[in-house]
């Protein structure tokens, strides 16, 4: 099942460490596309039907977003799938409860915009790190000719007609061009995104329209050319492998010594990690759709994280882990979230010698890590306090696994078929 019946930030997932990681497993869809194409359908004349729709706590979330606007939708959990059928008319006013609870919510507002002429959203929850500013999404909506009004807690979009319009983004966000380059599919005339980001995630939605019979151009650079249609239609998509999911897995067998085959991942979306796990001393083969990870005598490096193709944010706690464990000082340099570094304190507390200035942090290995009790402050602290855990002397506790659950599907079960002693507790001990 989706874990939607879940509402437990009470669980904890108790990780008692030594155990080198050995086995395969096989991954399914990116939660950062799974959202963005449930969020598409609101563009739809038609039904999107998905396939690859991770297990996390996150879809049906969305999917209940998505209810409150109208769209019919059916997931089916045990198939990974999810049927999609917006109305003729999709409701503009989101479900605040739902919205405030899931960030991807806020891939609503393009669509709807783009479809209805109208939104009204709650601003969106999710992980807590850093400001999340949402400027430009609502700056480049202006520029298409909307207008905004921003209230407490809430915003509203109203637009009599989108027109095409050149958009400049300060900085190549994620959430930004994927509401803009929604939003552009029904505007009149042409679109131009620069400083586009280009995640796999991206091109994965790009291509999903596309197939919808969107007009766009540049998938994958820095530039998006979207030329607006009259209507968008059905369509059968796979949602793309999760490289964050599998460098998650790539990092946990590296750090326990262990021996892994990652099935369904797209080693060229992990190509910058790929050549940071190398230079760490790990042995990656990769194949056409999967990795195989070997553990090495590990090293230090210096990482840097930047939007795709650079170092992704998402994968800087695990990897911070992993270098506790290297020999020598690496330098990790977050440029994404302000607040990622919060994981250091929790790290600390096991043990390990990191210092932070700033946006830096120095991570001197190899030191021997003790388990303790951690917050799980966002989905990737969480999966990178368990980490922590399968390397560190006794037990550690990883609280709020809530947002883990948010982020990776079926992990205790996963990690625990290869050989990794962790259990979830109280709610749920047979996991
Ligand atoms: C998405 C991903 C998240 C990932 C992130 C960066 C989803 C659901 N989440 O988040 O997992 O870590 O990309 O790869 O897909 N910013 C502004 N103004 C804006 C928009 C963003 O200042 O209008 C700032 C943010 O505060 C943040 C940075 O830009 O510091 C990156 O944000 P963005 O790329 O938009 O990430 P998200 O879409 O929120």
């Amino acid at each position: 099942m989706f874990p939607d019946q879940l509402p437990t930030p009470t669980d904890h997932f108790v990780v008692r460490g030594g155990h080198a990681l050995r086995g395969t497993i096989r991954l399914s869809g990116a939660k950062n596309s799974a959202l963005k194409l449930m969020a598409a359908s609101l563009l739809c004349e038609g039904t999107v039907e998905l396939s690859c729709v991770p297990r996390i706590a996150d879809v049906p979330v969305m999917a209940d977003v998505l209810r409150g606007l109208g769209v019919e939708v059916t997931l089916d959990p045990e198939a990974e799938t999810a049927s999609l059928t917006a109305t003729a008319e999709p409701d503009w006013h989101a479900p605040a409860d739902a919205v405030t609870r899931i960030r991807a919510s806020i891939s609503c507002l393009g669509p709807l915009v783009g479809r209805t002429g109208r939104a009204r959203l709650a601003l969106p929850g999710g992980d807590r790190i850093g400001a999340r500013a949402i400027d430009l999404h609502l700056r480049g909506l202006e520029a298409m000719g909307a207008t905004v009004l921003e209230r407490p807690g809430e915003v509203e979009v109203v637009a009599e007609g989108l027109h095409g319009a050149q958009i400049p983004l300060d900085f190549p966000s994620v959430g930004a061009t994927e509401n803009l380059l929604m939003a552009a599919t029904r505007a009149v005339g042409t679109t131009i995104i620069e400083n586009a980001a280009r995640e796999p995630e991206i091109q994965d939605l790009c291509r999903m329209l596309v197939a919808m019979g969107a007009r766009i151009d540049g998938i994958g650079s820095p530039t998006l050319e979207i030329e607006g249609v009259d209507r968008l239609t059905s369509v059968v998509w796979e949602t793309c492998p999760d490289r964050i999911e599998a460098g998650t897995y790539a990092i946990a067998a590296a750090v326990t010594g262990g021996d892994v085959v990652i099935e369904r991942v797209r080693p060229t979306d992990l190509t910058l990690p790929l050549i940071k796990l190398r230079a760490a001393g790990i042995i990656v083969e990769e194949g056409a759709d999967s990795l195989r990870i070997k553990a090495g005598d590990l090293e230090s490096v210096d990482v840097v994280t930047l939007p795709y193709p650079g170092f992704p944010t998402d994968l800087q706690p695990q990897l911070m882990v992993l270098l506790t464990q290297a020999h020598g000082t690496s330098r990790c340099t977050e440029n994404v979230f302000e607040s990622r570094f919060s994981f250091v304190a929790e790290l600390a507390r096991m043990g390990a010698d990191v210092e932070v200035d700033g946006h830096h942090a120095w991570i001197r290995g190899p030191v021997q890590l003790h388990g303790t009790t951690l917050a799980g402050l966002d989905v990737r602290a969480g999966a990178a306090g368990t980490l922590a855990g399968l390397v560190a002397t006794g037990e550690t506790t990883v609280h709020d696994v809530h947002h883990v659950d948010r982020g990776y599907a079926d992990f205790v079960p996963r990690l625990r078929s290869l050989g990794a002693d962790v259990e979830r507790a109280p709610s749920d001990r047979d996991a």
